[in-house]
C-alpha cells in the first residue's frame, strides 16, 4: 500500500524538552540503583539514544527486540524474544525503553518475560502512549505523551522500516485516504 506523510503531531523540539523532563524524574528516582535501560529494538532506538544522554545518573544498557505479536497461527500466539538481553537481569533495575504501547500486548508480554530473570525491579520509559486503543493493562511508569489513535511515524517509528529517520513524529495515511 502507498502512504503519505500527514501533520507534524510532535515537532523535535516538544520530544526535546519532553524527554529532558522525563530524564530529571528517572535521575530522581534511581539516584543509587543499579539502572539497566533496555532499548526495545528498533524502534525505540532514536529515544533510547537521547534519554540515556539526558540522565544525570549511572546507568547500563542492552537492547532486546521482539517478534511481532498478530502472529495468531504461531503455536505460542505471544510475542517472543529474537535477541534476548545478553547481561543478567537478576537483581538489577530494569527500566524498559519503549517507542509506543499500542495494544499493549507486546509490553504484557516482554515484562513477563523479563519478571522470570529476577530482576529487582522493572518499569516502562514509553515515549508514546495510544490509550484509546488498549486491550490490555499495563502501567506506564514514565510517559513521554499520550497520542490520539493514529498511525504515527519518524523518531524511530516506521512503517515497513521507512521513516525511522525523521527528527519529528508525524501520522502516516495511506494514498486516497482522507
Ligand atoms: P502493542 O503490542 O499493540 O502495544 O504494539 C506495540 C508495537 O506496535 C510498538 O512497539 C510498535 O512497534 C508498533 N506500533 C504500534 N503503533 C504504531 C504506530 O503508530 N507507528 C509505528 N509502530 C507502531
Ligand atoms: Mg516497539
Amino acid at each position: 500500500m502507498a502512504y503519505r506523510l500527514g501533520p507534524t503531531l510532535l515537532s523535535a523540539a516538544d520530544i526535546r524538552a519532553r524527554i529532558r523532563e522525563l530524564a530529571q524524574a528517572i535521575s530522581r528516582d534511581y539516584a543509587g540503583r543499579d539502572l539497566l535501560l533496555l532499548c526495545v529494538l528498533k524502534g525505540a532506538a532514536i529515544f533510547w539514544a537521547d534519554l540515556c544522554r539526558a540522565l544525570h545518573v549511572p546507568c547500563q544498557s542492552d537492547f532486546v527486540a521482539m517478534e511481532s505479536y498478530g502472529d495468531a497461527t504461531s503455536p505460542l500466539g505471544k510475542p517472543r524474544f529474537t535477541k534476548a538481553s545478553d547481561v543478567s537481569l537478576a537483581g538489577r533495575d530494569v527500566l524498559i525503553v519503549e517507542d509506543i504501547i499500542d495494544t499493549g500486548h507486546t509490553i504484557v508480554r516482554l515484562r513477563g518475560l523479563l519478571q522470570e530473570q529476577g530482576p529487582r525491579s522493572v518499569a516502562l520509559c514509553a515515549l508514546l502512549d495510544k490509550a484509546e486503543r488498549r486491550e490490555v493493562r499495563t502501567p506506564i511508569e514514565y510517559c513521554g505523551f499520550v497520542i490520539p489513535n493514529a498511525f504515527v511515524v519518524g523518531y524511530g517509528l516506521d512503517v515497513a522500516q521507512q521513516y525511522r529517520h525523521l527528527p519529528h513524529i508525524a501520522t502516516l495515511h495511506p494514498v486516497g485516504s482522507a
